[in-house]
């Protein structure tokens, strides 16, 4: 609706800030009504979403592909050496992501565990987070589980972390002193500049945000969100957008892998 962005809407301006002021809290989600954030998507986004040929995202499938088949560190191995064909070794994998990984010692996304099997496993050179090649294999090995459920595994080793997210997706936090819950499951729904707030699933990732021009992982778009309320981000990789990202997977647990999604 143009005509009303072009003038100044005082309810826009103060929004973020009757956000946090708790009164423009919408109606309360029922809890179990799961809603992917393709669902909170205009048609058009939903439709590049929906054609491999015209998903922007897909090009990550095929570089995904090229690396996988790619010799790499000391052996001059590649996944495929190993692993076989990654539709068959990578089936349902990363739908059972963040899990303890017993050779980490530690709970590990699917990030994280490609990053390792690089440094570690196949002694390469490391490669960062969010770097091409990272998010070009986990969107080849999360596409192997798409139309399968998110389901984490939630083994003893892995409550203490689900519990830290938690804490983490409610503190207040930031300038705006907003929670992650705030938005995502008070306020799920509700307009803030051209976007519509989903109740903020992991689902899709790694996602192609249009707005971004370039696709990006689940904890760059934490660090999104955590920078427009004028929080300090924590850092992409770490523990703690590692408890928020397995919590935020639970939460979500039952609804549809998409990867590699489109977002706004
Ligand atoms: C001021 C409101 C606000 C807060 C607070 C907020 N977000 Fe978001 N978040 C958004 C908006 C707007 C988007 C983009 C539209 C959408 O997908 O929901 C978004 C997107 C997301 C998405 C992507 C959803 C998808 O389907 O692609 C995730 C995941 C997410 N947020 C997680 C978080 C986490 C974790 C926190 C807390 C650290 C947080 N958000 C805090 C507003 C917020
Ligand atoms: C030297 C052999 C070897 C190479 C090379 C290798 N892997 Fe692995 N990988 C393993 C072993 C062994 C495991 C642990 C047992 C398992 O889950 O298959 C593993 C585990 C994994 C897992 C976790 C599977 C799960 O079920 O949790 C992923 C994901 C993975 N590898 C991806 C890759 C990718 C991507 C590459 C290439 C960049 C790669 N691996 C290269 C041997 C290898």
């Amino acid at each position: 609706m143009k005509h009303r962005s072009s003038q100044p809407d005082p309810m826009r301006r103060g929004l973020l800030a009757a956000l946090a002021a708790g009164c423009l809290a919408a109606p309360a989600a029922n809890a179990e009504e799961l809603r992917s954030g393709y669902t909170y998507m205009e048609p058009a986004t939903q439709a590049l979403q929906d054609d491999d040929f015209l998903n922007p995202g897909f090009f990550l499938v095929e570089e995904g592909l090229a690396l996988w088949q790619q010799p790499m560190g000391a052996e001059g191995l590649s996944c495929a050496d190993c692993h076989g064909p990654v539709e068959e070794a990578m089936r349902g994998v990363a739908a059972r992501y963040p899990l303890f990984a017993p050779e980490a010692g530690r709970v590990l996304n699917l990030d994280l565990q490609i990053q390792s099997e690089v440094a570690d496993r196949m002694q390469a050179p490391a490669l960062a987070y969010d770097s091409p090649e990272i998010l070009a294999l986990t969107a080849l090995i999360s596409l192997q589980s798409r139309g399968m459920e998110m389901r984490p595994e939630i083994t003893p080793q892995a409550r203490p972390v689900l519990e830290r997210g938690r804490a983490l997706y409610e503190t207040r936090r930031g300038q705006l002193n907003l929670s992650c819950a705030q938005c995502h499951d008070d306020n799920a729904g509700l307009r803030l500049r051209g976007d519509v707030i989903s109740q903020g699933h992991v689902n899709a990732f790694p996602i192609y945000r249009l707005t971004w021009g370039e696709p990006g992982s689940r904890h760059r778009m934490f660090e999104w969100c955590m920078k427009s309320i004028r929080a300090e981000p924590f850092d992409r990789g770490s523990e703690d957008f590692v408890a928020l990202e397995l919590f935020l997977a639970e939460r979500g647990a039952g609804l549809e892998i998409e990867a590699p999604g489109v977002r706004r």
